[in-house]
Parts: C-alpha cells; sequence; structure tokens
C-alpha cells in the first residue's frame, strides 16, 4: 500500500488507516476474551499483509479494552513496534466516572496527562506517535494544553500532536500557543457526510445550505499542512451493503452507482467509496473501522485505482441528491 509523509513529522503512514474502535468486544462487556485476542491477531496480520502501517486508537474505545488488547498482543510481537504507527486520542469523559459525573469532555492538563499514561499502559507501549485531542472541550485553555503537550514531548510519551472534531477557528486557537504544528484533524467525511464538499460550492448560492462549521477546515488544513484523517470512511456500510431497507433515496441510487463502478473497474464497492474521498487533493486518510480480514482486503483496493473528475463528481452530485449549482 502506498505511504504519505505526515506533513511536519517523520512518519510515512499507509494510505489507509486502521481503526481500532471495533476491537476488544462490546463496549460494556466487563472484559475481552480469547476470541477477541483471536480477532486483535488476525488483524494484524491482515494490516501486515495488506501494508497498512498506522493504527487509530481512543483512550474510550470499548472503554478501555481495545488498547488493552492490542497492547497485549503487541506483547507478542515486541518486534512490530518500530515497524507501526500508533495514535491515540483523549479528552472524552463517559457519564459516571467517576460515579456521578456528567458526560462531558476535558482538555485539562492533568486529565491529558493521566490519559497519556493509561494510554500507554494499556498499549504496553512506550511512547505514542501521534495524539489527538478527541472532541472540543468547551473550558479549554491553550496555554495550559501547550504546557502539557511540551511536557509529555519532553518525557518521551507523546512525539506529535493533533486535534480531532474541530472546526478552522478551533484548529487556529490552538496553534496558537503550541511550540510544534498540529499534525491532524480527524473529521467524519464520507460520502453521506460531505459537509466537507458541499462548504466548497455552497457559498453565495440561496437557499444557504452551509454546511454547519466546515468553512475553511479543508483550506486551512491543505495551507498548513495538517493532514485530514477521515473516520466513518465507509458510512457504516451504508453504500456497500449494510442493511439498506431503510434507505432514502439519494443513497439508494448512490450505492447503484458504486456498485456499478466497482464491476467496471473490477474491484470492491468499499474500494469506489474510499477511493471518493483518496481523490480529493488534501491527501485524505480514511481510518477504516473493520477488522475483519476480508473486507480489510476489500478496502485495500482501493489504492489502486484514482477515480476521474467525472466520476467523483457523478458520485458527489448521486450523494447530494441534487446537482451542483
Ligand atoms: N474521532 C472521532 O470522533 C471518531 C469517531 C468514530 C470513529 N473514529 C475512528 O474511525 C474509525 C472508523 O469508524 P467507523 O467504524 O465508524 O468507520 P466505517 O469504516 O465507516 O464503518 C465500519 C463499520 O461499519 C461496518 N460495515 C462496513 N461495511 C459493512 C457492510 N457492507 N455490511 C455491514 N456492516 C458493514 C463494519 O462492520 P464489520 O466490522 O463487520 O466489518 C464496522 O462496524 C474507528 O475505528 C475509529 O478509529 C473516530
Amino acid at each position: 500500500m502506498k505511504k504519505i509523509r505526515i506533513p511536519n513529522t517523520d512518519i510515512d503512514a499507509s494510505r489507509l488507516a486502521l481503526g481500532c474502535m471495533g476491537l476488544g468486544g462490546g463496549w460494556n462487556d466487563p472484559d475481552y476474551t480469547d476470541v477477541h485476542v483471536k480477532q486483535m491477531r488476525a488483524f494484524l496480520d491482515t494490516a501486515e499483509e495488506i501494508g497498512a502501517n498506522f493504527f487509530d486508537h481512543a483512550d474510550i474505545y470499548t472503554k478501555g479494552k481495545a488498547e488493552r488488547v492490542f497492547g497485549q498482543v503487541m506483547k507478542e510481537r515486541p518486534s512490530l513496534r518500530d515497524k507501526i504507527f500508533l495514535q491515540s486520542k483523549c479528552g472524552i469523559l463517559f457519564a459516571d466516572d467517576p460515579q456521578g459525573s456528567p458526560h462531558r469532555f476535558d482538555f485539562s492538563a492533568d486529565h491529558i496527562r493521566k490519559s497519556v499514561d493509561g494510554i500507554l499502559g494499556r498499549l504496553c507501549a512506550d511512547h505514542l506517535d501521534i495524539l489527538l485531542l478527541h472532541r472540543p472541550d468547551i473550558l479549554w485553555e491553550g496555554e495550559e494544553i501547550a504546557g502539557v503537550f511540551r511536557e509529555l514531548k519532553k518525557a518521551g510519551k507523546v512525539r506529535y500532536f493533533g486535534v480531532s472534531n474541530q472546526n478552522r477557528f478551533q484548529m487556529e486557537y490552538l496553534q496558537n500557543f503550541l511550540d510544534d504544528p498540529l499534525t491532524v484533524n480527524q473529521l467524519e467525511m464520507n460520502l453521506l457526510h460531505q459537509g466537507f464538499a458541499e462548504v466548497g460550492i455552497s457559498f453565495n448560492q440561496y437557499p444557504a445550505v452551509y454546511p454547519n462549521g466546515w468553512e475553511g477546515v479543508i483550506e486551512y488544513c491543505r495551507l498548513k499542512g495538517v493532514l485530514l484523517q477521515a473516520w466513518s470512511p465507509l458510512a457504516r456500510g451504508a453504500l456497500t451493503g449494510a442493511d439498506s431497507g431503510k434507505l432514502y433515496r439519494n443513497v439508494r441510487k448512490t450505492a447503484i452507482l458504486v456498485k456499478k463502478m466497482a464491476k467496471e473497474k473490477g474491484v470492491s464497492s468499499e474500494a469506489i467509496v474510499l477511493a471518493w474521498l483518496l481523490r480529493h487533493p488534501a491527501g485524505i486518510q480514511p481510518v477504516l473501522g473493520t477488522t475483519r480480514s476480508e473486507r480489510l482486503k476489500a478496502c485495500a483496493q482501493a489504492d489502486g485505482i484514482e477515480l476521474s473528475r467525472e466520476e467523483w463528481y457523478a458520485l458527489f452530485v448521486a450523494a447530494r441528491g441534487v446537482d451542483v449549482p
């Protein structure tokens, strides 16, 4: 699989990143089992087979079990650590953590510091390649975050920093305090969640359909060299065969077009859906959510194709349900 150099880093990451939210069993299961350890081993085997070297975690995924099962299998394969890149996220706290607390966000230095120690412990790793702040904390303080980032970098615990689900102004605000450039912004982007594309054509249109918060995000990231990572890049299978009983008309039409293009090119439908993101000149890195070997291989076929401008717009128009202005 092709690699991309993440700007302002020494990281050559696979074009497709592997998301780890599906590891470690159910979110409310008390612990992972042998089944999940086997799943994890197979996941790493397939990653190697398809040439994917970049893994996306978060401290909350399956309430810490995703990182723990990953760490357990990494201990069996110690030589792997130098061949892969580990990214994780912190800043979201579920309700009742601790008992009686509300669901909330926390970008305080104390919480970030403790979260990183927890992540490294669960992953059985001595450092993270990238730490992302998961969802904006309204009560954040730029200087405080810059201080703890500096401390984590100096301690060798985190090499680079980034954000997730942040708009352009939030990135600008935070960057103002940081010693180093933000390296990543991870956002939901797919054919059915296409605000990042819609915003590019909706200016000066009536009725105004500006997608909330997307103004300038893509341009800011391209200008500053912030890698855009797409979460839910397959729209959780809505265009590639997941339960289609309740699909909207535009979704049905797009799924048909995806299937037709896949047939013409001799690739999987997943490859077409991902190729739509990969064709964007910002160099978007999809973060896959499947952990199944067969679907991972189907996704990897995206690496070998490039959509034409005509194909890209045909998919865009089908998914938005109305023609471009
Ligand atoms: N930063 C954030 O706020 C944020 C939020 C959410 C996720 N993420 C990251 O992004 C990654 C990907 O997110 P995602 O899981 O939503 O992405 P996704 O790749 O769009 O969806 C993957 C999910 O859809 C299912 N799926 C795909 N095709 C299917 C089909 N044809 N039929 C039935 N099910 C199908 C997969 O099931 P199978 O496992 O059975 O293949 C899997 O559960 C996560 O792992 C995580 O790392 C980040």
